[in-house]
């Protein structure tokens, strides 16, 4: 017994970059030396900060990936390999387990940090969990005693509070249920499945079995899966013999714990979230730091600390490895890159705090004949409790207030959980002969252990689909084989039934059709309302699969063909197709991104456009079943386009209410936190839950109460100021996609202490003229125009001058288009620096105009439409509005015109490349036929060849990705001109008229880039 409490071990790890972020360049900001881990700060100006752990891996650098695709260390470097990390942690894990201690290791960090990598691994390179498995039959194998060695695995998911068994393909409504056993005090999973294991062999498929139900599930349900928590639990039993003759059992339960990814949890943007409550998905991360500190301040001295494990279900399930009687390990996954830095020193300072931890663990070992004894008699006592005995009567104290309704509910619950105990019981009684159940798994359940070799001869053989998800553990899981003449798929509850039965959102009961003639695999939408993307692009018709093509049905299920009897890729296909590079082609098709060089800012945006994407068609189409009248599409801020002096792009959600037009801007943090609000809701919906049809609005995710909304914002140039001139003048007004919304008609003015003008012959030569003395400035707006009815509920501007920290706000001027605002006020600089020169110089004052936005009652014609039907009638107007240089409406029916130039420029080139080869092929039969002897020069054959190559639609094609091209073109000379000429009208290059739009008129010579403020990422 180790007495005193020993603290957990925590361990460190940074992984390689990945391939976003070599592609950019990016800055590692994690060195080790030793024991100590230094986070450096991102531009290199702070202190870096200094840690030191248990262990610290360094596997970011220093490997080389060997032929079986192991990644080994290079002599000399410090990298640490998978074995490394086994040899340390999961080696401890095992001497312990053998000792009888319970052992538990999780793995924290931000999402794709690497936690799953060292818990599992991938592929060859084997993580903990699996190697600790191998190596415990191993040792069990070796070993030579009387000692009988018994395994048992079971393996559990925590998603949004409800625990799923993993090795079961069936899981009730609402997941298991968490209870406590009375005499312990400690947490079980009622009903968890827990197989007997005697092989290595056994183990790994039941991995595989558990990671497949998880993909499947994942799937169905919509759902990311990188906030769900998956423990494995293995108990290691060994029945030996003392040297007194007596039967003893040493148990060890080891838990190994891959936590959802931590920057989920961050709760940045959701704060001002009125339903941040509301989400579940949290809260067993953010109980699980709780825990820590609680512990870590118990452990400091600190009295009286409550430790919240009842919190969440995680923590219920890992009271005994945090704070309990277990030997616990932490790995601390880091991403190594600069724009990652705040993820990384969360988890640093969180790794931190969990080392103080401290532990009381002991041999768990008794006599087999003793905990018989026992467990029969608390079964004796729970029959006895049971009948009725111990249930509470009227003449109990604590029941005494209860009304007869209360009185039955508790008894009822006194039932369920006594019954509970019974089953739990039952099955610790039926775990003492592990041999019967061990044979029975067998003969119940084959299918459980699939045979590899099996499903590798089809995929070497048959053409087939193989899923991708956003957890790379959960990718290449899920396969449908297309050896079929004809395979169809669509709902389960479509007549008849599909081959490949799909569920979840925007998947139509009958979706679509795939042929199979000798391997060549055609798929075709069932109709034109089923939606199917074809490496990014919307299929119309039928279309012939290429091996690697990537393919999306509805809104999330997304797969990679792979076609072993024709398994040549089209050029430029990479081998490996992940997650990302399927969701960057969707978003580039939408014209949401670009290669190239782009800046940090565009980088950080980008980055965040293609995680939010998903999630936002997922939210449009939840939206058009649950008929929420509401219509969600990314925006892009850029700098000019916000109020205030954000120096950054920013990504945010626009949610728009499709019936009366009010709209509102959500930060990030805010729309993942309603998604997931969204996605509760939905799950709600599909278990069959009437209520959600109902709920009251307070507590609906798409509901929001009315708030004011910014209309756009407007520049005026201060350069004047620096001479003693004044500016008066008109500005436009416009919107984030650089639409022209309105003018404000302002001036700023060089002014006395009071607030008189000053004489014209005031003005100076040199700005620096001014430097050292007081300086006063009156600005006035006076009145302005606004283009659009609805937002002549109430209009007021907000502006903020020289390094204020508050906004000046005008008074809100009600019913009229044309609002006079009469408001002036004096700026006052004490003494003129050169810093105020260089405001004159480079700033201007950014004008924000908002409008007041009220719930009121929707237009009688348009609510008689479906959310669907007022989802393509926006994007119908939104696609014939020729004035938008560039939106984000994120779900391809909404495209932008660049946007949907681009996609059909992409589509044309493709065409384009298979009309080059055409042209090749012809000119090779011209010269094959002029090659040949003169008697040998037939015509028929000459012209049946030639006729079938030539047979082509796509005549004009090269002329029509010319003009496309141009066009691109045009939009960039706009773009272009617009940054140095504002408010002039540009002709474009289809000879459409488009207002130039930016920052403010007038201002002369302005010298930011008040250009578009068009999506900047494009
Ligand atoms: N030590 C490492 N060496 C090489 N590659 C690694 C390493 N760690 C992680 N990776 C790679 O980084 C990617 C992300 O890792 P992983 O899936 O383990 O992240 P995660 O922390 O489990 O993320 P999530 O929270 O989304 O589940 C994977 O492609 C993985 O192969
Ligand atoms: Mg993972």
């Amino acid at each position: 017994m180790s007495g005193g409490g020993e603290s957990v071990k925590v361990a460190v790890r940074v992984r390689p970059f990945n391939t976003r972020e070599k592609e950019r360049g990016a800055k590692l900001v994690v060195e080790m030396e030793g024991a100590t881990t230094r986070l450096l700060s991102v531009d290199g100006g702070e202190e870096p900060k200094t840690f030191t752990f248990d262990y610290s891996y360094w596997s970011h650098d220093g490997f080389t990936e060997q032929d079986d695709a192991v990644l080994a260390a290079n002599p000399g470097s410090k990298y640490a390999s998978q074995q490394n990390v086994f040899n340390d942690l999961g080696q401890g894990v095992l001497d312990n387990a053998f000792q009888g201690f319970n052992c538990s290791l999780f793995a924290y960090g931000q999402t794709g940090s690497g936690k799953s990598y060292s818990m599992v691994g991938y592929g060859p390179n084997k993580g903990i969990v699996p190697i600790t498995c191998d190596v415990l039959f191993q040792t069990i194998e070796k070993s030579q005693g009387a000692v009988k060695y018994e395994v048992t695995f079971s393996m559990l998911e925590i998603y949004n509070e409800q625990v799923r068994d993993l090795l079961q393909k069936v899981n009730p409504k609402g997941g298991l249920a968490v209870r406590q056993n009375p005499k312990e005090g400690l947490f079980y999973v009622q009903a968890l499945k827990k197989v007997a294991v005697g092989s290595y062999r056994e183990i790994e498929s039941r991995i595989e079995e558990g990671t497949s139900n998880r993909t499947v599930a994942a799937t169905q349900m919509n759902a990311t899966s990188s906030r769900a928590h998956t423990v494995v639990t293995i108990q290691f039993d060994q029945i030996s013999k003392n040297e007194s003759g007596q039967e003893t059992k040493k148990t060890s339960v080891i838990n190994l714990v891959d936590l959802a990814g931590s920057e989920r949890a961050d709760s940045t943007g959701a704060t001002g979230d009125r339903l941040k409550e509301g989400a579940n998905i949290n809260k067993s991360l953010s109980s699980l730091g709780n825990v820590i500190s609680a512990l870590a301040d118990l452990s400091m001295g600190k009295k009286k600390v409550l430790v919240p494990y009842r919190d969440s279900v995680l923590t219920k399930l890992l009271q005994n490895a945090l704070g309990g009687n277990s030997k616990t390990i932490m790995i601390a996954a880091l991403s190594p890159a600069d724009i990652n830095h705040d993820e990384t020193l969360g988890t640093l300072r969180y790794a931190d705090r969990a080392k103080k931890i401290k532990n009381k663990a002991v041999v768990n070992e008794n006599p087999v004949e003793k905990l018989i004894r026992e467990l029969r008699a608390e079964n004796e006592r729970l029959k006895t409790a049971m009948s009725g005995g111990t249930l509470p009567s009227a003449a109990d104290q604590s029941s005494v207030n209860m009304s007869p309704e209360e009185k039955e509910r508790m008894r009822q619950e006194m039932m369920e959980e006594i019954k509970a105990q019974l089953s739990a019981n039952q099955e610790a009684m039926e775990d003492f002969d592990w041999d019967k159940k061990h044979a029975q798994q067998k003969e119940d359940d084959p299918s459980g252990l699939t045979d590899k070799a099996v499903m590798q001869s089809r995929k070497n053989k048959e053409p087939y689909f193989a899923n991708l998800n956003e957890d790379n553990m959960l990718s290449g899981v899920v396969f449908y084989f297309l050896a079929a003449s004809e395979t169809t798929i669509g709902r389960k509850d479509a007549d008849p039934q599909p081959t490949v039965m799909l569920s979840g959102l925007s998947i139509s009961k009958k979706h679509a059709i795939i042929t199979n003639v000798n391997g060549e695999i055609t798929l075709k939408p069932y109709s034109s309302s089923c939606k199917i993307k074809v490496n990014g692009l919307p299929l119309t018709g039928a279309r012939n699969l290429e091996h690697l093509d990537r393919v999306m049905f509805g809104s999330n299920h997304m797969f990679v063909f792979h076609n072993p009897i024709n398994p040549k890729a089209p050029e430029g296909t990479p081998n490996n197709i992940e997650w990302d590079f399927a969701q960057k082609e969707l978003a580039e098709a939408r014209g949401l991104t670009a290669g190239g060089n782009l800046t940090k800012d565009q980088q950080r945006a980008q980055d965040q456009i293609l995680e939010l994407l998903p999630m936002v068609n997922e939210v449009n189409a939840v939206s058009e079943e649950l008929d929420k009248h509401k219509g969600f599409e990314i925006v892009l801020l850029s700098e000019e386009a916000q109020e205030g002096n954000n120096r950054e792009t920013k990504v945010m959600v626009k949610m728009k209410d499709l019936l009366n037009r009010n709209s509102w801007l959500w930060e990030r943090g805010k729309f993942i936190n309603r998604r997931y609000v969204i996605q509760d809701l939905y799950q709600r919906y599909i278990d069959g839950d009437e209520g959600i049809m109902n709920i009251p609005k307070e507590e609906d995710p798409f509901w929001e109460p009315a708030e004011d909304v910014l209309i756009g914002t407007a520049n005026a140039f201060l350069q004047s100021l620096g001479f003693n001139l004044d500016f008066d003048g008109k500005i436009t007004v416009t919107d984030f996609k650089g639409k022209e919304e309105g003018s404000l008609i302002v001036c700023i003015e060089p002014c006395d202490q009071k607030g008189k003008s000053i004489e014209e012959d005031d003005f100076v030569d040199e700005p620096n003229e001014l430097l050292g003395k007081p300086y006063h400035f009156k600005v006035s707006i006076r009145n302005g125009e606004v283009h659009k009815s609805r937002f002549s509920k109430g209009l007021k501007v907000k502006y903020k001058c020289y390094n204020e920290q508050e906004f000046t706000l005008t008074n809100e001027i009600k019913d009229t288009l044309s609002p006079e605002w009469n408001h002036s006020r004096i700026v006052s600089i004490p003494s003129v620096t050169e810093d105020v020169l260089a405001y004159f110089e480079n700033s201007s004052i950014k004008f924000s105009l908002y409008g007041k936005q009220i719930d009121s009652a929707p237009d009688s014609k348009l609510s008689k439409l479906t959310t669907k039907e007022l989802r393509q009638m926006e994007n119908m107007q939104d696609s014939g509005r020729k004035t938008r240089i560039g939106s984000m409406a994120p779900e391809g029916d909404g495209q932008d015109e660049a946007g949907q130039i681009k996609g059909e420029l992409l589509l044309l080139k493709r065409k384009y490349e298979r009309l080059e080869k055409k042209e090749r092929r012809l000119q090779e039969i011209c010269k094959q036929w002029e090659d040949k002897p003169r008697e040998e020069q037939l015509f028929d054959p000459f012209y049946r060849s030639v006729s079938a190559v030539a047979y082509s639609t796509g005549s004009k094609l090269k002329t029509r990705v010319h003009m496309l091209n141009k066009i691109i073109q045009g939009h960039k000379a706009l773009k272009e001109i617009q940054n140095g000429d504002q408010d002039k009208m540009v002709k474009e290059g289809n000879g459409k008229v488009v207002q130039a739009n930016g920052g403010g008129g007038g201002g002369g010579g302005e010298k930011t880039e008040g250009g578009s403020r068009a999506c900047s990422v494009m």
